[in-house]
């Protein structure tokens, strides 16, 4: 059985005590959903503050990003996988549309991240999906197999259980349009089959993989109904302590 993840990417909101806040109204709110893992990504400066005063909670903290080095250097502007980790951060966000789109972020790019983020010890929830225009020439399939070649290149066995995927179609983030929990379902069970031709079928089997788009709490429980939807990645319904509590407690 794979445990759900839900997770909730705040990107570049809140301040540290607008993070604290969000953070402490969701503790409750979550306590007893043992059905999923909860998970908060907040910027860089509330990491430390954040994973510290949700200690002995179920919540736990998430990088949005992190540099491909693995070691420290002079590198500015930059943070190391294993200095998330110091901070109390489990998983590492790599590969997010918006860092490839905007930050020109490749395949190579997520494949030394997360090479980055194992050797730290994190989880790393690898971001992939198509693009509008690639989904209407009808190349969705092709973009994510590639991305997951290049992205997942040079994993090995014992790695495979930190590796969580998150299918993000980038015309569903942000803009309220989400795939369908048939869409969806489809590219996620593609997804699994890519997964089990690279490892194994075992391997493929116990992959977590995650839907990212516009997930809201009127429609988790249909994309969750679906076969291969292990959770999702959640941006804007996370921001708000109440509709990521709706959220990840879909279930009841
Ligand atoms: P959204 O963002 O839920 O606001 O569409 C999802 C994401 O970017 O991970």
């Amino acid at each position: 059985m794979r445990k759900p993840v839900i997770a909730g990417n705040w990107k570049m909101y809140k301040t540290l005590g607008d993070a604290v806040d969000t953070a402490l109204a969701l503790k409750p709110l979550v306590a007893n959903a043992n059905h999923c893992e909860v998970v908060i990504a907040p910027v860089f400066t509330a990491l430390k503050t954040v994973s510290d005063r949700l200690e002995g909670s179920n919540i736990k903290v998430s990088g949005q990003n992190c540099s491909t080095e693995k070691s420290e250097g002079a590198h500015t502007g930059e943070v190391a996988a294993f200095m998330l980790r110091d901070v109390g951060a489990k998983y590492v966000i790599v590969g997010h549309s918006e860092r490839r789109q905007l930050y020109s972020e490749t395949d190579s790019t997520v494949s030394f991240k997360t090479q980055a983020a194992l050797a730290s010890g994190l989880i790393v929830i690898v971001c992939v999906g198509e693009s509008l225009a690639q989904r209407e020439q009808g190349i969705a399939e092709n973009v994510v197999s590639s991305q997951l070649n290049g992205g997942l290149s040079g994993l090995t066995a014992p790695d495979l259980d930190r590796i969580i995927l998150a299918y993000e179609p980038v015309w569903a983030i942000g803009t309220g349009r989400t795939a369908t929990p048939e869409q969806a379902q489809e590219m996620h069970a593609f997804i699994r089959r890519v997964f089990a031709e690279r490892h194994s079928s075992g391997a493929a089997e116990a992959l977590r993989i995650l839907y990212g788009g516009s997930v809201k709490p009127d429609n988790i429980v249909g994309l969750m109904s679906q076969p291969d939807i292990d959770g999702a990645l959640v941006g804007g319904a996370s921001l708000q302590a109440e509709s990521f509590a709706k959220i990840v407690n879909y279930k009841s």
